[in-house]
């Protein structure tokens, strides 16, 4: 599970590709069969790192990402509305501001990034502190394959399928004390892998290391997701290798990547975006199309991969981008104007 600088599509043959729209089907006629929840039925799936011959960097990805075993969870599919976005486009329009703050930096400057070994720490108001290895992260918890709206607060978004495992299988490991009400996560500090981390322009003014947070019963909730993987296979590094959070409710910022410590605290902790521009992103940060952003609207976004970059299609923005069922009871009371 190292990266290697052949690149991962040189062992792929013409004959092995299959275009996304086959995934998709895959899955949906195993879904019709009840064959979800079948893991080694779905292996097939893992090539699903082939797709990244459709990517129009390719000369540019030089990592290799390994197969994960998997189950299906597709208890979160009826919010989705929309076919899974190419893996090609997953894997080359990115955020992530420590390789620079344009969309394609990420898979151009994030090649070399090493993330095995790698080392996550969970402490702080826990009665088991863990400090997890590379393949503790890969094998410590049954991974299942689960997909997911993701909606950035510049109004764009994708759909995705994820392989991880639930935050909270991770935070009842640690046993989070009774007195907790919050959980701190913190992004590799590393300037000589990270330049965007060395250089205010490049890292876009962001105070590094890249911080977020999430109150405990929005970490506990089962929405709340560590991804070690997608489309079957490991993260590449510009999604936020070897581990990142997703948390499909919130937009995009507070699925912090490439994650080397998690603090369970007693006190809401800073968070990158707020710090930089509180007036502009809030902690809680709830997909919300009744609030718009102060410069512009959270009414509709462009789904990435439909339609061109200049395409006037937009789709309407849903609340708690569509899993109010899930969560919206966390915010009773809450007024979500004030506290966006
Ligand atoms: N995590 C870190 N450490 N640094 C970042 O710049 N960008 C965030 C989030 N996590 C970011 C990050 C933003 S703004 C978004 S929209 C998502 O990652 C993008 O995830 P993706 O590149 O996998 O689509």
């Amino acid at each position: 599970m190292h990266f290697h600088k052949k690149p991962s599509w040189d062992k792929f043959k013409d004959s092995d590709v299959t275009p996304e729209e086959v995934f998709n089907d895959r899955r949906r006629i195993l879904k019709q069969m009840g064959f979800l929840g079948a893991g080694a039925l779905l292996s097939s799936n893992a090539n699903a790192g082939i797709f990244d011959l459709f990517g129009n960097k390719k000369e540019k990805q030089t990592f290799l990402r390994s197969d994960l075993p998997h189950t299906q969870n597709t208890e979160y599919d009826s919010v989705l509305n929309g076919a899974l976005t190419p893996e090609s486009k997953i894997i080359t329009h990115n955020n992530f501001y420590e390789f620079g703050t344009g969309k394609s930096d990420p898979a151009e400057n994030a090649q070399g990034f090493k993330v095995d070994p790698w080392k996550l720490v969970i402490d702080g108001l826990v009665d088991n502190p863990l400090t997890l290895d590379y393949d503790d992260l890969m094998k410590l918890f049954a991974l299942e394959e689960r997909t997911h709206l993701l909606r950035c607060v510049e109004a764009w978004s994708m759909v995705v399928p994820w392989v991880g495992f639930p935050l909270a299988s991770l935070l009842k490991k640690a046993g989070v004390k009774s007195h907790a009400t919050h959980v701190a996560f913190e992004t590799l500090f590393d300037p000589e892998q990270m330049p965007g981390q060395k250089s205010r322009l490049m890292g876009g003014g962001i105070h590094y290391p890249y911080v977020e947070g999430l109150t405990i019963n929005e970490a506990m909730n089962p929405l709340s997701f560590m991804a070690v993987g997608l489309y079957g296979k490991t993260l590449p590094p510009q999604n936020g290798a070897p581990i990142r959070l997703v948390v499909p409710w919130k937009y995009g910022f507070k699925s912090i990547k490439s994650i080397v410590r998690i603090r369970v605290m007693d006190k809401q902790p800073p968070t990158s975006w707020n710090q930089l521009a509180s007036r502009e992103y809030g902690f809680y940060a709830n997909v919300n199309p009744n609030v718009d952003h102060p410069r512009w609207s959270q009414a509709t976004e462009r789904r990435i991969g439909e339609g061109g970059l200049f395409s006037a299609k937009r789709i309407n923005t849903q609340m708690f981008n569509g899993y109010g069922e899930q969560v919206a009871d966390l915010y009773s009371g809450l007024d979500l104007t004030r506290h966006f």
